[in-house]
């Protein structure tokens, strides 16, 4: 993609990454996404903000070499990770005047990794300025979204917000700015889901920090931009500060049948009892669905047939993944299967020391489910209710 005026001395000069398929090595990316970094010119000086993937950075300098960019003054780095920085060695070989614009910390952590001279570096404090000439660029230290240096950049005169992963989406489209407002807002919600629930506390501060600012255009690094920022600053507000609602997420896998009969049957006990149900099948699921979901569910159950002792080593990566994701669960229960014992439910209990929840009575089936078994997912389904209905989970 060639580069695109977006006002008249403001470019997105990024990099659309339609192919790839995984992030971190371990993100699923079913839409691609794009790396997006826009340059801006001033009566007097240059900016870049933010730079592209590594295996993208021949297209950011091709796309600065056909806007017949001579010199870039100022490189700002809104956040260190490779995605935004990994282009920013090229950049400064190529343009060598180029000064890179970052918070303290973030300095040190381009220097660990990417190795940039200590002289090429300007730090800036939380609300301080760097004038282009005709256009102000002022730095908001927001960190936490979703690394510790991370900061947001806001362009006074043109009220854009630059936020770099904030409020962005993993999204491959050559629409400039969000037309397809539901393929966007499913996008987002999973980014924020993989990327920023974790860090919800912080999310909610940083939401604070940007409502002092008078926006007309947020220009994220993945994904269009918002010309309508108040789609995204609404959806935001509501992942990060709503209670959960009346949903359970049933995560599991089933072996031989027995987990899967005990799942049916729950799903089904909830359903009548009026309880939104979303049920994930931990062999094929996309654990960006299964993130998505825990954004709002008040309960998580997980079904695992036993092995080894242990739980099916899927349940357990499922576990660990949603300990480290921290969704706001309020409670939790275990069902499943198991052949001759085992210690299933007290090892997936240590998995998730992060989630602050109440565990509800555990149902676990020797061999396959019969009578009692069904009866006692009738109560955890009747309890389940209840306690959603008592908290006011909607
Ligand atoms: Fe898009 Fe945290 O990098």
């Amino acid at each position: 993609m060639k580069p695109r005026e977006i006002k008249p001395g403001i470019y997105w000069v990024g990099a659309i990454d339609w192919d790839r398929r995984l992030f971190d090595s371990l993100i699923p990316l079913p839409d691609g996404t794009s790396y997006n970094s826009y340059l801006i010119k001033g009566s007097e000086k240059t900016a870049l903000i933010d730079t592209v993937d590594p295996t993208m950075q021949d297209v950011l300098i091709n796309n600065l070499s056909e806007l017949g960019v001579k010199s870039i003054d100022y490189v700002v780095a809104n956040h260190a990770e490779q995605d935004h920085s990994g282009a920013i060695p090229q950049v400064l070989e190529k343009y060598p005047k180029a000064k890179v614009v970052v918070t303290p910390k973030c300095k040190g952590m381009l220097i660990d990794l990417l190795m940039i001279p200590e002289e090429r570096f300007i730090t800036v404090n939380d609300k301080e300025t760097i004038s282009l000439g005709d256009r102000t660029l002022e730095f908001i230290h927001a960190p936490w979204v979703h690394w510790p240096e991370t900061m947001l950049t806001y362009l006074r005169e043109d009220k854009i917000l630059f936020p770099c992963d904030f409020f962005g989406s993993h999204l491959a489209t050559t629409d400039l700015y969000v037309r397809d407002g539901g393929q966007v807002y499913e996008a987002a919600k999973r980014y924020y889901a993989e990327i920023m629930m974790p860090f919800r506390t912080i999310i909610q501060k940083n939401l604070e920090k940007v409502k002092d600012y008078a926006i007309e255009l947020i220009a994220p690094s993945h994904g269009p931009m918002h010309d309508r920022p108040e789609f995204i600053l609404k959806a935001y507000h509501s992942w990060a500060f709503d209670e959960p609602k009346n949903i359970v997420v049933l995560p599991y896998i089933s072996m031989h049948g027995s987990t899967r009969k005990m799942v049916e049957y729950l799903v089904g006990a909830l359903a009548e009892r009026g309880v939104t149900v979303k049920q994930f099948d931990l062999a094929v699921t996309d654990i960006g669905k299964l993130a998505m979901a825990l954004v709002d569910a008040a309960t998580v159950v997980i079904g695992t047939p036993t092995v080894l002792i242990g739980p099916h080593p899927n349940v357990a990566y499922a576990a660990i993944l949603a300990n480290a994701l921290r969704p706001n669960l309020k409670f939790i229960s275990i069902i499943g299967s198991y052949g001759w014992g085992g210690k299933a439910v007290e090892q997936l209990a240590a998995m998730i020391p992060n989630l602050k929840v109440e565990i509800l009575e555990p149902v676990l089936s020797k061999g396959f489910p019969k009578e009692a078994d069904f009866k006692a997912l009738d109560s955890l389904a009747t309890a389940i209710a209840e306690k959603h209905k008592e908290e006011g989970f909607a």
